[in-house]
């Protein structure tokens, strides 16, 4: 699905990171850990064509990135839910609009034209807080909104960046139990985080792969936790 061959990134001077290889094969679940400013987010948004490799190579479903012009990438995206950290939504519209907005601002549906919206809401447990505004949700509530609007076109992968970031441990756990069920139905997942309790939760729940970033490279970091 996306794959990073010897991948170094640097925003400006020396480089964040460097010789970064790894496959997301269909299906897969990945947690990516390491401390705060490691480069996780930056990981991510190689992943999904929003920053390009500085050197290596970045392929999405199987094209070079470094060969794709926006409008590819912007195609290639519809296939990859990003769930972002600071989760933004439009204030001054609903919830269910925000959730609908990937589809409804390219014009392809109007709100109610959105077959799974409803299905989406219930599923995240939304439902009754549909015409809501997004201040007046509590953060677990923006944070399963979030992972809504990233499913919305239904991607096959999806790149959720510390989901569980402002959230209390109960709410985190079900976010997890959302992610690990989306990987039952076939999609690819990845989680950026550094809550170490969440991954070890997950062990029980699903054989997830389990990579850190650290002092500029990429590890394997199943044993250790
Ligand atoms: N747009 C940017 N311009 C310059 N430096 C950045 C930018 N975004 C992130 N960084 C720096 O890159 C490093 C990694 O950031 P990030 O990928 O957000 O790490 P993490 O998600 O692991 O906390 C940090 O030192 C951060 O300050
Ligand atoms: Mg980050």
């Amino acid at each position: 699905m996306i794959e990073l061959d010897n991948v170094a990134y640097s925003y400006s001077g020396a480089a964040l990171f460097s010789g970064l290889s790894l496959q997301l094969a269909p299906g897969s679940f990945h947690f990516l850990t390491g401390p705060s400013g490691s480069g996780k987010t930056t990981f991510l948004k190689l992943c999904y064509g929003a920053l390009r490799a500085t050197e290596g190579r970045v392929s999405v479903f199987d094209t070079d990135v470094a060969d794709m012009d926006r409008d590819a990438v912007a195609f290639a995206r519809r296939r990859i839910g990003v769930v972002h950290q600071d989760c933004q939504f439009l204030d001054h519209l609903p919830l269910a609009e925000n959730v609908a907005l990937p589809l409804t601002v390219t014009g392809q549906a109007s709100v109610d034209q959105v077959d799974n919206l409803r299905e989406l809401l219930t599923w995240v447990g939304l439902t009754a807080k549909a015409d809501a505004l997004p201040p007046e949700l509590s953060g677990g509530e923006r944070q399963r909104a979030a992972l809504a609007r990233a499913l919305i076109l239904s991607p096959d992968v999806i790149l959720a960046d510390e989901p569980t970031g402002n959230v209390d441990w109960e709410m985190s756990q079900r976010l997890l139990r959302l992610l690990v069920e989306l990987n039952k139905m076939g999609k690819t997942v990845m989680i950026a985080t550094h809550d170490l309790m969440l991954i070890r939760a997950a062990k029980s729940l699903v054989p997830a792969r389990i990579l850190r970033i650290a002092g500029g490279t990429l590890q394997s970091a199943g044993a250790d936790l």
